[in-house]
Parts: C-alpha cells; structure tokens; sequence
C-alpha cells in the first residue's frame, strides 16, 4: 500500500498551562492510504477534527509529525502553503463561511487563491460543479437562494476546484436529510472516482461508513483504538458496541442470527450483503423455490 498521508506519535494539548487544559490526541499513529476512502469515526470529543485539521497543516501536533507523501509538512514553513492546497479540507457545516454573491465566485474562491488564470479557474469550477452534481443553471444565484444540501455541495465544490490530492472532509452530511446525505456522498464518490484521489471523511454514521468507506479508523478519547480495513475494524463489532459505537445495524441483525447457530459470513456490513448472504436460506426453506 502507498501511503498518502502518515500521522506519528502525534499528540495535541488545548490550553496547555491554563485549568481548560485538554488533550485532544495522546500518541496516535495512523497511515491513510492512497487512492482510498478512510471513514475516521468515533465519538464527540474523541479527537477527530483536531486529527483531520493536522492533514493539512492548519495546527502543528504538540508533539509528533505528519508526512504527506513521506514529507514531514512542518519541516518547512515556506512548504506549508502548498500543502493547504494539496490537502483540501472541508470542516464542519462549511456552508456557513459561503460568502460570494454568486455559485460560481463561491467555488472560484479557492483556485483563485491559487493564483491560476481565468481560463484554468473557469474549467475547474465546472468540474467541480459537475462532480457535486450543481447544474449550471445555479451559477449566477446567491448560494443563499439554495436548499441546505445544495449550499453544501457548493461549498465543497469550492475546496474540490483546488484539485487536491487529498479530499479531507469533517462530517459531510451532519445535519442534512437522507436525500441530502445521499447527495453529498454521490458527490464524494464521483471526486474519488474521477480523479482516483484520496479521501478521508470523518463521520459518526458507521451506517454510512460501512457503505462507503475501504480503511476504517475508530477513534476513542484522543487514541486510536483501531484502524485498517472495514472487513478488519467491523470484525470487532463487540469491541465498538462495548465503547458505545453503533455497529451497522444490519451487523448487529448478522451477529444475532449467527448467535442463534445460522451459517454466515462476518463481513456483512450493507444491506445488499445481507440479502445476498441469506436469500439462499431463505429460498431453501420455502422448498428451493425463489
Ligand atoms: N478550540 C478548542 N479549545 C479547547 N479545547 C478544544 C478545542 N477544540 C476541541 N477541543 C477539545 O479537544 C477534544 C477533542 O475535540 P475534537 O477534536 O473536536 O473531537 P471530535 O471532532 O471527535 O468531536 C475535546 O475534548 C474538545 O472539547
Ligand atoms: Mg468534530
């Protein structure tokens, strides 16, 4: 596997030297893998934006290093601009810091900064558009005339037209509706899928991340407390119910039925895997008859 970006013994103290002292991340070690999608997951306060902000350099570990591509990205300072563009992040609710009078300057904004000609920015804003799924027709509006979903996609559109190498996003659908979330994670698939990038969501849905994502990182109290691939980390769903992190439910229903003495695989994680698993079951009890 090549590694995209390596976090190493890194840990993070808020406040240090007051009383709100508080740490963020004790030690952690983790590698993203190039080319695939890592869902980081875990609960509120386990660490994970502090993780994701490291990615692209807008805070420095306490103690620790992050290499993107085996480059530690502190070692110089004068590198560290490129890499905020090298590692696109989209924080949390990034539809709030939308502030252009239309789509099309909102998504402009990034390459822009970039310095890149016009030309160059025009062809990556319609990409960029035409990857979240914006008609054209959108442009000319004030991103405030669209619905919750769409403003998102046109914010992160905006860090897409920067053509990272790695798309870091901070919970991309928290607070949409099933439509809306579906939206935004057609629009991450498309990214993946286009530019064969790599992608890292956080994400309290392991719903969502058992249908999306190939490397899983459980974070829990400022450590990690797995990480690997879906089959590896969703193989200790007891672990994760123990800690308080739902399962999949569809795995909670698997690990049942094989308590109860059926015959299944452990990698069951979506529903399409369960239906496939047991619809010969199931037809073999009606007689064979499907
Ligand atoms: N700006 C901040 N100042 C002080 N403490 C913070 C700040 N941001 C986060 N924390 C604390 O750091 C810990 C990790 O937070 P965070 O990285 O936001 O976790 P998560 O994204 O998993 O909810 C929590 O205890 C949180 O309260
Ligand atoms: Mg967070």
């Amino acid at each position: 596997m090549e590694t995209a970006i390596e976090l190493r013994n890194v840990s993070y103290v808020y406040g240090d030297g007051t009383v709100f002292r508080t740490d963020a991340l004790d030690c952690v070690s983790v590698k993203i893998e190039k080319g695939k999608m890592t869902g980081i997951i875990g609960h509120t306060g386990s660490g994970k934006s502090t993780m994701v902000q490291m990615m692209n350099g807008l805070i420095k570990p306490t103690s620790g290093s992050v290499y993107l591509f085996g480059e530690d990205i502190f070692a110089d300072k004068k590198k560290l601009r490129d890499v905020r563009f090298r590692v696109g992040l989209v924080f949390q609710y990034p539809e709030y810091q939308l502030f252009e009078e239309s789509v099309y300057k909102d998504i402009a904004f990034g390459p822009a900064n970039m310095k890149l000609d016009t030309n160059e920015i025009d062809r990556r804003v319609r990409k960029a558009a035409m990857l979240v799924g914006l008609e054209e027709e959108l442009f000319s509006k004030s991103p405030f005339e669209l619905s919750g979903g769409q403003k998102r996609r046109v914010a992160i559109a905006g860090v897409m037209a920067m053509e990272p190498e790695v798309l870091v996003l901070d919970e991309p659908a928290s607070g949409l509706d099933p439509v809306g979330r579906n939206e935004i994670f057609k629009a991450i698939c498309s990214f993946r899928d286009v530019t064969k990038g790599t992608v890292v969501i956080v994400s309290h849905s392991m719903e969502d991340m058992a249908k999306y994502a190939d490397n899983i990182i459980v974070m829990n109290h400022g450590e990690c407390f797995a990480s690997g691939s879906k089959d590896e980390v969703f193989q200790r769903a007891g672990e994760l119910c123990t800690m308080g992190l739902d399962v999949p439910q569809i795995t909670s229903l698997i690990t049942r039925l094989k308590s109860m003495g059926m015959e299944l695989p452990d990698n069951i994680y979506t529903v399409e895997a369960a239906v496939k698993a047991l619809s010969p079951l199931v037809c073999g009890r009606r007689g064979g008859e499907c």
